[in-house]
């Protein structure tokens, strides 16, 4: 008999075949006419199917009678259409094999709710629940657009390196990676370390960002993308900040800054549409159940089919300055806005996602692409409702001459990122690219408050559980 996923055995279309059912139970009841109705679910959809054991199952009394939520079973039976409310299907067994039982004195995720913060020391074992099923389902769902987005451009993805010496946002925010034995040197106290003596032979740590060897990949290939985890270690304790962070970078030779939020954007409204259209049923239940407004859907299908703002950061310090709105950090030119800022632009000023562009050059990294006023840099950030910034990018500096001028001002080792400028040294051309947190885009399109529970094992300040 062949294997059915509950997700198929749901639909009205499998009314009469045979198959064999596998899952976990959610619940069980007992009818008084001697039966008892099983409730599975196996990861592949949202609901749950109904399964009916009846008393002349050989190990009825034995084992179902026993079962409770968590256990595990495979049920073998054929499908027929349901009397019951909510559900079109459901399985009359002609077998039940019980794999593992989950003692409902200690089992922790029995029927009443649990919050977030609680389900967070389960990591193990959230995903068992409707809320995390959904997010594995939409999670997945966007990493699929984002590879189908790139392909069908013709992008190629490339991998780049997890461990670096250089730092590509220059926020010194790095977790070093090394094989000296720090217990030993803690105990030795020894003032200077000599790096001959570590893997790398100079300091190595985990990268913040695959960009800037993107960047060597598309000044070769024209367009690429990259996609894999990063790493920072800011102590920011937010509800949008990991440790972990999963990025996708594309980089596009012979573009400017123009091009790079039309592909943003494109992108963007590409991952929504997909969800919507794909994940229905887990969309309904973040609609319902997870959005205080109930307007997930609503808000997802507007941003679709509506362009995005896009405004200087000049002029957006104008809007915030002339709202006669109280913030914590007053506004000036010249400030990295404040998430506070940038929600009030996106969530009660435009009320849709804003591209802000050309931000002062003092407040971003060295590889942006200065500007004839030689105070703003071609840099741009995406802005959304509820979540601030997903987006951060920029046209590149492909100059050599102002790139190993701006490198200076910011005290980097210009000898070190030879590699880097080399790329204009040698053919250099006009360039732009930008990361899209994939968490974030999680949480917009999930409305899950949350980051940590967008991931399945979050990575903050003191937790590395699991
Ligand atoms: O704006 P960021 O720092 O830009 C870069 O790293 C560029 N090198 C990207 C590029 O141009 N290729 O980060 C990009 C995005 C942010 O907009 C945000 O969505 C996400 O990465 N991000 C984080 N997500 C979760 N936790 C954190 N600590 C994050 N820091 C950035
Ligand atoms: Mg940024």
């Amino acid at each position: 008999m062949d294997k059915i996923s509950v997700k198929d055995a749901r639909v009205e279309s499998a009314i009469g075949s045979q198959g064999i059912l596998e899952g976990w139970v959610r619940t069980r009841r007992d009818s008084k006419a001697g039966f008892s109705f099983i409730e599975i679910n196996d990861g592949s959809c949202q609901g749950n199917i109904q399964i009916i054991a009846e008393a002349t199952l050989e190990n009825y009394e034995s084992g179902i009678k026993h079962l409770t939520a968590g256990c595990s079973i495979s049920a073998e039976g054929e499908i027929k259409e349901s009397g019951g409310r909510g559900q079109k299907t459901e399985m009359l067994a002609t077998r039940i094999t019980i794999h593992g039982l989950a003692d409902p004195d200690d089992y922790p995720l029995q029927k009443k709710r649990h919050s977030m913060e609680k389900l967070r020391e389960w990591a193990h074992l959230r995903p068992r629940t409707n809320t995390f099923g959904a997010v594995a389902r939409v999670r997945n769902c966007i990493c699929n657009s984002i590879h189908q987005f790139y392909q069908e451009r013709e992008f190629l993805y490339v991998n780049t390196p997890v461990i670096t010496a250089s730092d590509c946002e220059g926020a010194g925010e790095m977790f070093q990676v090394t094989t000296m034995k720090l217990d030993d040197i803690a105990k030795q106290q020894i003032e200077k370390l000599n790096y001959r003596f570590d893997f790398f032979d100079k300091p190595s740590y985990l990268t913040v960002s695959g960009q800037l060897e993107a960047e060597t990949y598309a000044c070769a290939l024209g367009k690429v993308y990259t996609f894999g985890p990063t790493f920072r270690a800011e102590n920011s304790n937010t509800s949008r900040h990991l440790a972990e962070f999963w990025m996708v970078e594309p980089e596009v030779a012979f573009a400017d800054l123009n091009d790079n939020m039309d592909l943003a954007e494109a992108f963007l409204k590409r991952i929504f549409a997909d969800a919507l259209k794909k994940c229905g049923e887990d969309m309904e239940f973040f609609n319902e159940r997870i959005d205080e407004t109930k307007s997930l859907i609503e808000r997802l299908k507007g941003i679709t089919d509506s362009e995005f703002v896009r405004l200087p950061y000049t002029e957006a310090v104008e809007v915030l300055e002339n709202s006669n709105q109280k913030f914590d950090f007053p506004v000036k030119w010249g400030i990295d806005l404040q998430s506070e800022h940038e929600r009030f632009l996106t969530e009660q000023h435009f009320k849709k996602p804003v591209i802000l562009f050309d931000y002062p050059k003092t407040i971003k990294p060295f590889y942006m692409y200065c500007n004839d006023d030689d105070k703003t840099v071609r840099a741009m950030d995406v802005l959304v409702p509820g979540v601030g910034e997903i987006i951060g990018g920029s046209q590149r500096e492909h100059r050599l001459d102002v790139l190993e001028s701006r490198m200076r001002d910011q005290e980097l080792n210009v000898e070190e990122y030879w590699w880097y400028t080399d790329l204009r040294r040698y053919g250099t051309v006009p360039h732009a690219g930008f990361g899209l947190g994939l968490e974030r885009v999680v949480q917009f399109v999930t409305s899950m408050a949350n980051i940590r529970d967008v991931i399945p094992f979050p990575r903050t300040p003191g937790n590395a559980e699991f």
